[in-house]
């Protein structure tokens, strides 16, 4: 072995300890799973934990040779008692940052309260327009020209908190809220991992309703949609 250290855990000793919350497919967990995997990358998984016992998202990260945990909402009185529960093993985990991906239970005051400013979430428009859920439906139903993904802090509202970073998304006339919902993941995948490489680089500071990120600056330029086409610039 040479003098350089191959091992990415010792090339960065300081790595983010993630504690992924899932609920389904998990194909946000296999972005960041991909993120990880890389040597530079500044954070790991140690723990995904899911509500629901046979999620795919389980798979993948058992796939992975992540350390996963169930923690059944149904089995739980309240739902302060199942979120005490999910908190527990993240601490266990040694989680420091909790990665909300496709985690479809709202969270009550004191889990948001335990995690402030360590718990990150990503939703699939630009926030804070279509909080919720059916998103896509909606974005069709209004007629706007562009949708996207919001990567932010979760603070006690749903689909609230200081945004760290957004991806703007063309909406086709013709677009399903399957092909817009599909052309939106393509964007949510760049984003999660980008945010939480911000955050583990300790490049991102919380001020008031917004965030600062060192080291990043603002788009350059605006995106019109729809565009002319060539023909109609043709005939003028
Ligand atoms: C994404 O659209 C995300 O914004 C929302 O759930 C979807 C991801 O599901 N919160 P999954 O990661 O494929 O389970």
């Amino acid at each position: 072995m040479s003098g350089k250290a191959s091992n990415p855990s010792t090339r960065l000793p300081s790595r983010l300890n993630l504690g992924v919350l899932v609920s389904g497919r998990g194909s946000t967990l296999q972005a960041l799973i991909d993120a990880c995997a890389a040597p530079d990358y500044p954070a790991r998984i140690v723990l995904v934990l899911s509500n629901v016992a046979g999620a795919a998202a389980l798979e993948r990260a058992a796939k992975a040779g992540i350390a996963t945990a169930v923690v059944e909402h149904k089995t739980f009185p309240s739902r302060e008692a199942f979120d005490e529960a999910m908190r527990a093993r993240l601490v266990a985990a040694g989680a420091d940052l909790v990665c909300l991906a496709g985690f479809m239970r709202l969270l009550s005051p004191a889990f948001v309260e335990a995690f402030a400013g360590r718990l990150i979430n990503i939703h699939p428009s630009l926030l804070p327009a279509f909080p919720g859920l059916h998103v896509h439906e909606n974005v069709l139903a209004s007629g706007v020209r562009f949708t996207g993904c919001s990567v932010h802090f979760v603070n006690a509202e749903m689909d609230a908190g200081p945004i760290i970073v957004q991806a703007a998304v063309p909406v086709d006339p013709s677009d399903t809220a399957e092909s817009l919902g599909a052309r939106v993941l393509g964007a949510e995948h760049q984003c999660y991992p980008l945010a939480v490489r911000w955050i583990a680089e300790g490049r991102v500071r919380i001020k008031g309703v917004r965030v600062e990120v060192d080291g990043a600056a603002a788009a350059a330029a605006p995106l019109i949609n729809p565009q002319p086409t060539s023909s109609i610039s043709a005939k003028k």
